[in-house]
């Protein structure tokens, strides 16, 4: 390729980078190599259109670094030598998302899509009043890990991973070492801030090489493109970060601020233009539809494309293209109301039953898990397979040793669909329940109508002290680092521990003794059981292994109620609702109903579990108060809003208390400390100041529908 010549005279010209050379002259230099790098990285990355050889590149990217390493100063927070990454971690700390990353609702196939539009037109419809020729947009649904990442003034300041929608993971310095994301966004006339959503994957090629690369020494492989992304993505050494070959594809602007003179698209397909525009990678295979039934041919023709293009993908995402209509449709729970995932049907393979295993879970429930020879399937070797219940063995008639057909979609768990009877043996005779738990050996009951069978033993059954311990422990309850299962196991087996609350006597000669655990890692895991004494209410809630008590529902009871013993006294209280009588506060909890409060009575009702409840409080076990946690948890915690102008729908005051409900501080004056101002109709000096300092403005539509969004949270 001919050189251009402002390359050639960089090369040609040497630069004196000794100490009594002129500082001025290297930062001139370094001002115009950053941004030739930046041209041609985005030439190649982004644009798939190099203008010079890697090789020119790479004699300019040397240059920055000798400048740099001559004039540490002249390293910018956007300097292309970031993407070599350099900083380590010693953990990602925790970022909330301005807005909520939501997730999206599926459809398997064309009635669902149909029946997705019907949604969206009924309830347009209603709040409108007249049905509207609806316009969409389709993608590629990618299968990497979302990200967001935040830009002020055109200059990337942060990205976070999603989290758990409210929160994710600061991983901006891994982030900064991907070449296709922008340092700065491309254009002279960049928003005040801007936050932008997309896919960080691993093109298909760059996985091979990868785990090429990992074999090679030896090392774990990953089980598919995606892992790679996630595992790679948390790195705390953004260096390592650096050798991945991540992509980012961008597919969405989460949240801008303006700025004077700047104009935003007003649907989705001409954002997906802008932010091209500003520099990302966006998906080429992007499709402009203007009816559900261009939608359903685009989800037919990507399926078909599926294998040829260089990254994974499970489905198409369908949105509806117009933001003011995606802001009247709303969100409900964990989607939006305007879009939906086609996801692909799932891969499917045979192989062979090689026996059933009945695992005891937590709360005694008998699960048969069916062991296969391992097939691969959907992308990852699969050798297990959850049945559900013996309903499930007699409904597919499962024999030993018969050929089964595995199917697997996305992350859901395999599933065998059915038997290959034309291979099954002769004399193959059905499987039949176990009536003893295989852990204690009780004899197992079985309610009427329950299709389960359970181990009635509690938690004198060996399986289910195991189970409730590895609960306990996991990530989303008391997250103590290092307390793995096969520790747990050790620790019941040698009778060390029998409830969670031992956990707390435990010493270090006592860790240190047990198998595959040093003396290093045991005093680690020993801090790790200490740290988890301080928690919160919620996840204090969540740990104890209340049957269908889940994080959300262990939430909701914390901010109910405000303190364990609340609580409890509104379990132990809670009678079952009669003909005569629903008098019962626990029913008036948000995800609380007939079902969920009787297992919170029984448990709370337990002596037993009473007093591992309290052992652990005497261990000292302990949470922020209740007012403290409430407020920090809540999704708009410390912003300020300012409401102006008249609404239609609400109040000022109703808009003020809804606010307020999520954690919002509603002032009567804005200023430099206004997060955002709501502006109803004939809004007057409030607004005008608003735009003077640059503020977020939103209308009331937008305010409604942020409102239901955080509310889903
Ligand atoms: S839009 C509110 N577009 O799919 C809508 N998501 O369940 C937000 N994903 O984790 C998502 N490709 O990271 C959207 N073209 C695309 C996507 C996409 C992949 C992922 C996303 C999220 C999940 C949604």
């Amino acid at each position: 390729m001919p050189l251009p010549p402002e390359i050639v005279r960089l090369i040609a010209e040497p630069l004196c980078l000794a100490d009594n050379c002129d500082r001025a002259a290297a930062a001139k230099r370094h001002g115009q190599l950053e941004k030739l790098l930046h041209f041609h990285a985005h030439r190649y990355y982004v644009l798939h259109q190099p203008l010079i050889d890697d090789a020119v590149y790479d004699q300019l990217f040397c240059q920055l670094l000798d400048i740099e390493a001559a004039h540490p100063s002249l390293r910018s927070s956007e300097s292309p030598s970031l993407r070599v990454g350099g900083a380590v971690l010693d953990k990602f700390s925790t970022v909330a998302h301005r807005l909520p990353m939501l997730s999206l609702d599926n459809a398997f196939n064309r009635d669902e899509l149909l029946a997705f539009e019907k949604r969206v037109q009924d309830r347009l419809g209603k709040n409108t009043d007249r049905r509207q020729s609806l316009q969409y947009c389709c993608e590629p649904k990618l299968d990497g890990v979302a990200l967001s990442i935040s830009y002020e003034n055109g200059l990337l300041v942060r990205a976070a991973t999603r989290g758990d929608g409210r929160q994710g993971e600061d991983v901006t310095e891994n982030v900064r070492t991907i070449p296709s994301v922008p340092l700065r966004l491309q254009g002279d006339n960049p928003p005040q801030i801007l936050e932008v959503r997309g896919e960080v994957y691993l093109p298909l090629a760059g996985f091979i090489q990868l785990n090429q690369r990992a074999e090679q020494r030896g090392e774990k492989t990953f089980v598919n493109p995606r892992n790679a992304a996630a595992g790679s993505l948390r790195q705390l050494d953004s260096s390592l970060t650096a050798q991945r070959p991540l992509a980012l594809c961008a597919y969405a602007i989460g949240f801008i601020q303006q700025g004077k003179g700047v104009t935003t698209a007003d649907n989705h397909w001409d954002s997906l233009q802008q932010l091209a525009d500003w520099g990302f990678v966006v998906n080429a295979e992007r499709y402009h539809a203007d009816s559900i039934e261009a939608c359903i041919n685009y989800c037919q023709q990507l399926s078909d494309k599926r294998a040829t293009l260089d990254y994974e993908i499970d489905g198409a995402v369908i949105k509806v293209d117009n933001f003011s209509l995606q802001q009247q449709l709303g969100s409900v729970a964990r989607a939006p109301r305007w879009a939906i995932a086609y996801k692909f049907p799932a891969e499917e393979a045979q192989t062979k039953l090689q026996h059933i295993d009945w695992q005891v879970g937590r709360t005694g429930a008998l699960t048969p898990v069916a062991k296969l020879e391992p097939v691969f399937v959907g992308g990852v070797t699969v050798s297990n397979a959850t049945l559900h219940n013996f309903d499930e063995i007699q409904r597919l008639d499962l024999r030993p040793s018969d050929t089964v057909i595995v199917r697997r979609a996305g992350d859901v768990i395999p599933q065998i669909v059915g038997v290959a009877l034309d291979k099954r043996k002769p004399q193959s005779a059905p499987y039949s329940e176990p009536r003893h738990c295989p852990s204690c050996q009780s004899a197992v009951i079985k309610t009427e109508g329950e299709a389960i069978a359970r181990c009635p033993a509690g938690l004198t059954c060996v399986a289910q002290i195991k189970q409730a311990i590895k609960h306990y422990a996991s990530r989303k309850a008391m997250d103590v680092d290092g307390l793995g299962d096969k520790i747990i196991e050790q620790l019941v087996d040698q009778q060390l521990i029998s409830t969670v609350a031992d956990l707390y006597t435990l010493d270090l000669t006592t860790l240190a003794a047990l198998d595959r655990l040093a003396e290093k890692s045991a005093s680690k895991l020993l801090a790790a059981i200490e740290q988890s004494k301080s928690t919160t209410l919620a996840r204090f809630i969540f740990s104890l292994g209340i049957r269908e008590v889940g994080e959300t529902t262990a939430n909701s009871l914390a901010q109910y109620f405000g303190s364990l013993d609340a609580i409890a006294a509104a379990a132990r209280a809670h009678r079952a609702p009669s003909k005569e009588s629903a008098d019962s506060v626990l029913l008036g909890v948000e995800d609380i109903g007939p079902i969920v409060a009787q297992h919170l009575h029984d448990f709370f009702d337990a002596e037993n579990n009473c007093s591992v409840v309290d052992a652990l409080l005497t261990a000292g076990l302990h949470w922020p108060s209740a007012f403290r946690e409430k407020t920090e948890q809540q999704p708009l915690a410390k912003q300020v809003w300012v409401l102006t102008g008249s609404f239609d729908t609400m109040s000022r005051q109703q808009a003020k208390q809804q606010l307020q409900a999520l954690g919002a501080k509603v002032s009567g004056s804005v200023s430099k400390n206004t997060d955002v101002v709501v502006a109803g109709s004939a809004a007057g000096t409030k607004l005008e100041k608003a735009r003077e300092l640059n503020i977020s403005v939103i209308d009331e539509q937008q305010l409604i529908a942020r409102l239901e969004q955080y509310r889903a949270l």
